[in-house]
């Protein structure tokens, strides 16, 4: 099959699975009170110098001067002399960075009965705590339609404190499918469409049906994107573990084959995970990350020595940006680069808890854990909305980043193509 699979970001998987899992059903108050509508913000947030911090992009690290002006990177080098206008950052010692983007979450999504939690606001407001500062959403199509879908999305952020791009679930497929796709991409700046080989019943489709969308995406120039588990085989491996007697949570996992399976921000708290009690198979799955990725694998990768700041930025935002085609824009520290940016201190450390964190869940999978590295300034859109762990985020100020088609995992694609075809011809003795 000549059409890319990409399974996205392997490591973020592996790190969310490997974390600690703990949960506190003690402390319904979360941190999300101490997210606050302020309109005054603009006054002070149009030009911004952080000063003599260390730069750090995926490809360059440098001591220098980050000035920003309305929304936008206007000059990297150090030195930088400005007047009393302009608030200045003081970051020596510490990491300036291109905010996070993180590629999968599900905010306000409709599933199994019940609601996600967090929604484009108190998800968002979460994850700007946490040093990202764009997500890419999965909109489900809605009334059998991906107009309608994508529609009822665009109303769903309208609440929106960062920008957001979009991913589209395909659920089924016929003609008026196929030529909706079209349009999300050519009109709606949608690159990406996701495929489901599980949830039986619901969003999975045939291998048939998928090997059809992914033609459809080679041609469109769009990311074919696939939940790749067998769910014939989870249905059968669930009917086991309720055969058996294990209602429990632990039969998600032994229904699956023994291989890691992902997970992202798709939050759900205690009454709504209690919708599944005395049968797993209601228990509506996912847990919470958007807030807490970034300083997990600062933690796990860079603190240990295992990568550098650089590779922290690749894999945390540039690549991300590069895959769905709006680098340098986005992932970047560069003279007309969003002015989306984190400062980050390596020496001050971080404690993750349900008391503290602005999720709207009264549960967090990481309760307890602490590590080194602290994302002490979250600037989004030219906006400093987190300092002195102060969250001040105003509804509506998110965009809309359309993704362009036929990003850089399509150069050469003709070329892999037509070598396949002629390796197809070679020459069979009889
Ligand atoms: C963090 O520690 C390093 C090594 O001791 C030091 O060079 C750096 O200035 C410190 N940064 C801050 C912000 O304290
Ligand atoms: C789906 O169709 C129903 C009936 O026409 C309508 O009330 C509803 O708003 C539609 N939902 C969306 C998300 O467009
Ligand atoms: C969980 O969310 C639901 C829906 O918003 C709400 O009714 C319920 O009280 C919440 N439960 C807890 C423990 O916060
Ligand atoms: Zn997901």
């Amino acid at each position: 099959m000549a059409s890319r699979l990409l399974l996205l970001s392997p490591l973020i998987l592996l790190l969310l699975i490997s974390a600690s899992r703990s949960t506190s059903d003690s402390n319904p108050t979360n941190g999300f009170c101490s997210v606050e509508d302020d309109a005054e913000l603009s006054s002070s947030s149009g030009r911004i110098l952080i000063k003599q911090g260390t730069v750090v992009n995926a490809h360059h690290m440098e001591v220098a001067d980050v000035y920003i002006e309305d929304g936008i990177i206007v000059s990297v080098r150090p030195n930088i002399v400005v007047g009393d206008d302009v608030k200045v950052i003081d970051a020596a010692g510490k990491y300036v960075m291109p905010g996070g983007i993180d590629p999968h979450a599900h905010l306000e999504m409709d599933f199994m009965g019940t609601v996600t939690i967090d929604d484009f606001y108190t998800g968002q407001a979460a994850a700007l705590a946490g040093g990202t500062t764009m997500h890419i959403d999965f909109v489900n199509p809605s009334n059998g339609t991906l107009s309608s879908g994508f529609a009822s999305y665009k109303v769903k952020a309208e609440k929106s404190v960062m920008d957001y791009g979009f991913h589209m679930v395909i659920t089924k497929w016929d003609d008026a499918i196929s030529e909706e796709m079209e349009l999300m991409v050519k009109e709606n700046g949608i690159n990406s469409f996701k495929f489901f080989m599980a949830y039986k019943g619901s969003v999975m489709i045939n291998d048939e049906l998928l090997l059809q969308g992914l033609e459809k995406c080679k041609s469109l120039g769009a990311l074919a994107m696939v939940h790749a588990e067998n769910g014939d085989g989870v249905v059968v491996g669930q009917r086991r573990m309720i055969d058996l007697g294990i209602t429990g949570p632990e039969g998600h996992a032994l229904s699956r084959p023994p291989v890691l399976v992902g997970t992202d921000h798709c939050t759900f708290n205690s009454t709504q995970k209690s919708l599944g009690y005395g049968d797993f198979r209601k228990i509506p799955n996912g847990v919470n990350g958007i807030e807490e990725r970034m300083h997990l694998i600062w933690d796990t990768m860079v603190e240990s020595g295992k990568i550098t700041a650089s590779d922290y930025v690749r894999i945390t935002s540039t690549e991300c940006a590069k895959i769905f085609n709006i680098y340098p824009r986005k992932g970047a520290i560069l003279e007309g680069s969003d002015a989306d940016v984190i400062v980050l201190n390596p020496n001050a450390s971080f404690r993750i808890s349900a008391i503290s964190h602005h999720s709207r869940s009264d549960t967090n999978v990481y309760e307890g854990r602490t590590g080194k590295g602290k994302v002490e300034v979250t600037i989004s859109g030219g906006r400093v909305v987190w300092e002195d762990e102060n969250l001040k985020v105003t509804a509506g100020s998110g965009k809309y980043i359309k993704m362009p088609p036929f990003g850089y995992l399509f150069n050469g694609i003709d070329q892999a193509d037509a070598r396949y075809l002629a390796s197809l011809n070679a020459h069979v003795l009889r």
